[in-house]
């Protein structure tokens, strides 16, 4: 039960959608404009780089908020349970970030939720994953492509935190948490499939280009 109770706190903190909260304020539908994406990106690419942060920081402070929410209700739950009820709460706001109810199921691909709950897990997975994503935006200013290794490695550190006893959780707590991290870079995936396959062709939008047209 405390699974499901999880996943609805974070979808519905999932559901504030930062970059659409943000175009309004700049007198904008961002699902019109760019990419189409409700997120970060498109809205630094849109909106200029003071949008873009402030649509990161709230996307990710949503998932950190519903994770810490998740952890403060289930404190006197042993400690073992937290990480994989975190992780709910993670796969939760995802779904909510990225499938919003009132706006038709069309928000973002959510890249700065899973920021967010990166950070939620562990401090040394984060230092590892800033370095990956700024590492190969900067060597290929392909933000979406450092967006799916992000999401690749998060899975992957997960599962070696996993066998190393770093999360402390039951082997069954465990494959559960390999299961939603292995959800969540599949879902990062087919969200990104749009970007995939401008990648393939070369024709991916690169950062620093602002990109104002209308679709
Ligand atoms: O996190 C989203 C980013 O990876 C791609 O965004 O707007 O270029 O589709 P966008």
């Amino acid at each position: 039960m405390e699974r499901v109770i999880c996943l609805v706190i974070g979808y519905v903190f999932g559901l504030l959608q930062t970059g659409y909260l943000v175009g309004k304020m700049h007198h904008m539908d961002i699902r019109k404009y760019g990419s189409g994406n409700a997120g970060s990106t498109n809205a630094l690419r849109v909106m200029g780089w003071k949008a873009g942060a402030m649509t990161f920081a709230g996307d990710c402070l949503k998932c950190v908020l519903a994770a810490a929410l998740v952890t403060l209700i289930f404190r006197n739950k042993s400690p073992e349970i937290l990480p994989l009820l975190r992780l709910y709460a993670g796969v939760g706001a995802t779904l909510g970030h990225n499938f919003p109810f009132y706006m038709k199921f069309k928000g973002g691909k959510g890249i700065a939720v899973l920021a967010g709950l990166i950070i939620s897990t562990s401090w040394w997975m984060t230092i590892i994953e800033l370095i990956i994503f700024v590492t190969i935006v900067a060597l290929t200013r392909y933000i979406s492509l450092g967006s799916l290794i992000v999401s690749m490695l998060f899975l992957m550190l997960v599962m070696v935190n996993g066998q190393l006893g770093g999360f402390g959780v039951a082997q069954s707590c465990l494959n559960e948490m390999y299961v939603l991290a292995a959800f969540l870079m599949v879902l990062a995936w087919i969200r990104h499939r749009a970007n995939i396959g401008r990648l393939l062709k070369g024709e991916e939008n690169k950062f620093g280009n602002p990109n104002k047209t209308k679709r």
